[in-house]
């Protein structure tokens, strides 16, 4: 017999990963160009040319025996753990050193290594819907309890009152997405500020520790040069979780890393605890190889410009076609209200015309459906057809 939790987990499972698992059986049937799957996040522009160069190098200088061996320290080379600070001091203008860095599987290994290094069972974890479904199953491993804050749908952007009222004593960490899983959309630093503002006043009310976890794998998927703020430098308890899967388009690798500033509370410890964490949830440490890779590429970019065409053709194409979404301004996600009130039933409609969108439940937002739109652009410009079909018979 399987685990309780593990029996939900099971009968809960992921809504995306299924979609994309009739999409390769769809594929199967009718041609991989006749199935328009806009299901799931998995980049579809190449790594950059320099990851195969640093990979191909590596091979040929590194000492094998160091290169694929377990780290000295589970948070990973001294090495590329000081270049990471070094270079997001260049950027940001923060003051990183190698100790503030633990190497991490993708983000998701981050969240999961966070979480277990802060919760104890019955702490609250405040996440905004919409939001990346898997919150709630990492939240759940260390016996968590995810508080939800509402969905403004008019903008997407975080309900602060609403946040407000709902931070307890109990309330450990809050976890925000900019730009966003699954609206595209980017906080403002108006809304940072507050956000910020907010928690520090509860802090001293409560007399606990309310830690800000930015989960930023779309990062470097900003779209016409907005800026997406570094939310350390607004609120002293933030811990940063990175992600090279969607930046350097390396899902598959797992490689990202945690930020723990100095300036969080007792930021040695937690340190302490996400080494620990690291190597007693499974991962031991970082994948090696990627770990050095990702040093040689800090400056690389995944080519922006191809999902930045995606956007504006599938966001102009469904606005004519009379569907209702907000423009994303960051990552690779269209989040378009269902025509019905039971968005399953527009997804099972799409279906018909090999379709493949995600129901906005699986993001805790009912009523709207996601489009991951990486992926060809030849699939965006031949679904827009079926999508007028499809808005056909909703007139
Ligand atoms: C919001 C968000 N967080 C975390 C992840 C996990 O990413 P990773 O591949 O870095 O583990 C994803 C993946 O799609 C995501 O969309």
């Amino acid at each position: 017999m399987i685990s309780k939790k593990m029996e939900n987990m099971v009968a809960n499972s992921s809504a995306i990963r299924a979609m994309f698992e009739e999409g390769n059986r769809l594929a199967g049937i009718y041609g991989a160009e006749n199935v328009y799957d806009f299901s799931l996040g998995n980049p579809n522009v190449p790594a950059p040319e320099a990851v195969k160069e640093a990979i191909r190098e590596l091979l040929d200088e590194e000492n094998p025996v160091v290169l694929h061996g377990y780290t000295n320290s589970n948070a990973g080379y001294e090495d590329v753990r000081q270049a990471i600070a070094e270079s997001l001091n260049n950027r940001f203008g923060t003051y990183f050193a190698s100790k503030n860095i633990t190497m991490t599987v993708g983000a998701a290994g981050g969240l999961n290594v966070i979480l277990k290094s802060l919760l104890n069972p019955g702490d609250e974890v405040i996440a905004f819907a919409p939001y990346f479904g898997e919150y709630r199953s990492y939240t759940n491993n260390y016996d968590g309890v995810l508080v939800e804050i509402s969905p403004d749908t008019a903008t997407f952007q975080p309900k602060l009152d609403e946040f407000e009222a709902k931070i307890t004593s109990k309330t450990k960490a809050v976890i925000v997405n900019t730009p966003n899983n699954p609206t595209g959309v980017v906080y403002s630093e108006e809304t940072i500020q507050k956000m910020a503002a907010i928690m520090e006043a509860k802090q001293k009310e409560y007399q606990t520790d309310i830690y800000l976890v930015s989960d930023e794998p779309y990062r470097e998927l900003a779209y016409d040069g907005v800026e997406v703020p570094y939310l350390t430098k607004y609120y002293a308890n933030t811990v940063v979780g990175y992600s090279y899967s969607k930046s350097l388009s390396l899902p598959g690798e797992r490689i990202g890393y945690l930020v723990i500033p100095d300036e969080a509370a007792d930021s040695e410890k937690l340190i302490g605890a996400a080494n620990v964490a690291t190597r007693i949830l499974g991962f031991v440490n970082a994948p090696t190889l990627q770990q050095k890779v990702v040093k040689k590429c800090l400056n690389e970019k995944t080519d922006i410009s191809y999902y930045n065409r995606n956007r504006e053709t599938l966001y102009n194409g469904l606005k004519e076609l009379g569907f209702e979404c907000i423009k994303p301004e960051g990552a690779f996600y269209l989040f378009v209200k269902s025509p019905v009130a039971d968005e399953k039933e527009f997804c099972a409609a799409a279906k018909k015309y090999n379709v493949l969108i995600v129901p906005g439940s699986s993001f805790a937002c009912p009523g709207y459906v996601r489009l991951a739109y990486c992926v060809s652009y030849e699939t965006i410009v031949n679904s827009l057809p079926k999508f007028a079909e499809l808005a056909a018979e909703y007139r």
